[in-house]
């Protein structure tokens, strides 16, 4: 007769289980951006503190607002509450965010400004994300699994470069189709600081990674394969190297066919589906070699009701017959109301129940 294998702690959370590769019944789920300022109590916090980044360096208050959706939804994951730009700010360049609009960076624009990047004593800058993370590790409940993440190079790059949120990416694209071998050298700076930041956050608890890659949608294939699918194939592996068990979900958001490129070739355990892939290319092409996690449109999400209760309905039966963690196809948005976000856990825990 076989032993049966030691169950440990870890092994109970539904997230790891799907993220090794389990089907289970009812499959778990967890939003992006599931803390932020569609809640009220979000915003309380958010009210008694200055800029945004200074939450994201605060350890108690930002491990508070990491566990406020959990308290009031019971996601099977928390996400740590921090942000992608604080990578560039503990490189050095100035970020700062300021009355309620996007990011503000001091651009960077060709291999001369690279100077003023540091990758010494970065830790210093981000060692109060290191605590919150090994905070939440001591408070979760013990079926929520903890989620780190970083933003991908490219899509951090584009921040850097741009110096905000752009449309057409018409400075970082210059820049990569003028000076490739200068480019690449951002690229390769801000991919060994992000080694660096997501090991750590593996050292101080963080049980999955998340790799955001938000604007990997707008490069032409042999860009993507350049900017987005090789920079995080060495990112995974360096990470791996250290944390060999440490699963790790990709989200090249709108990648479209090019999906299939970051599957096959960037070295993740799971991907992260946006709004407009298609369900049943999806279990064809991507399912059937990795666990997926998706793709309801916050829209919906924003929407609630009937349109929202079949949007979640179409996704759990194309998806739930593999390895499959519900989640939105991207950010929540933040005029969505905590209530549809209750209807929504109520639909998907149903699933599973109702068979
Ligand atoms: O709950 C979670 O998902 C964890 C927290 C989280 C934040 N940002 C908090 C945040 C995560 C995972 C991010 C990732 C992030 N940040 C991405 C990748 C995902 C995506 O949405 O595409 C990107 C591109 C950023 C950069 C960024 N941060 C922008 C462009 C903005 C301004 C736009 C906006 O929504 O306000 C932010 C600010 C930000 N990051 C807020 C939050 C809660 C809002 C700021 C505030 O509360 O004052």
């Amino acid at each position: 007769m076989l032993t049966p294998l030691k169950i440990t702690e870890t092994d109970k959370k539904p997230l790891l289980r799907v993220l090794r590769g389990e089907t289970l019944d009812a499959p778990p789920v967890w939003l992006m951006r599931q803390a932020g300022r569609y809640l009220p109590e979000y915003r309380e916090v958010r009210d008694t503190v200055g800029g945004f980044l200074d939450l994201c360096y605060a350890p108690a208050l930002a491990t508070e607002v990491t566990l406020q959706p959990i308290r009031r939804f019971g996601f099977d994951a928390a996400i740590l509450f921090a942000d992608i730009l604080v990578v560039p700010d503990a490189l050095g360049q100035s970020v700062r965010f300021e009355g309620g609009e996007g990011p503000k960076l001091e651009p960077i624009r060709n291999v001369g400004e690279l100077g003023g990047l540091r990758l010494e004593g970065i830790h210093d800058r981000l060692a109060p994300i290191y605590e919150t993370v090994s905070r939440l590790s001591e408070s979760l409940p013990d079926n929520t699994a903890l989620i780190g993440f970083a933003g991908a190079p490219w899509t951090v790059a584009t921040y850097m470069v741009e110096g905000a949120s752009s449309r057409d990416f018409v400075h970082t694209r210059g820049w990569a189709l003028e000076d490739p071998g200068g480019f690449a050298w951002l690229i390769g700076i801000i991919g060994d600081a992000t080694v660096e930041y997501l090991c750590r956050q593996v050292e101080a608890g963080a049980e999955i990674l998340q790799l955001f890659d938000s604007w990997a949608g707008v490069l032409a294939q042999d860009e993507f394969r350049r900017w987005v699918v090789e920079p995080t194939a060495r990112l995974t592996a360096a990470v791996k190297k250290r944390h060999p068990g440490v699963p790790i979900i990709g989200f090249p958001r709108s990648a479209g066919p090019l999906y299939e490129d970051y599957v096959a070739n960037a070295g993740v355990d799971a991907i992260s589906l946006d709004s407009a892939v298609p369900l049943d290319w999806a279990v064809k092409r991507l399912q059937a070699r990795l666990p997926v996690q998706g793709n309801l449109d916050p829209l919906l999400l924003l929407a609630g009701g009937d349109a929202m209760e079949r949007g979640i309905r179409e996704i759990l039966a194309a998806l739930s017959g593999g390895p499959f963690i519900f989640n939105l196809g991207h950010g929540i948005i933040k005029e969505t109301p905590p209530d549809h976000v209750a209807q929504l856990m109520e639909v998907v825990r149903g699933w599973a129940a109702s068979g």
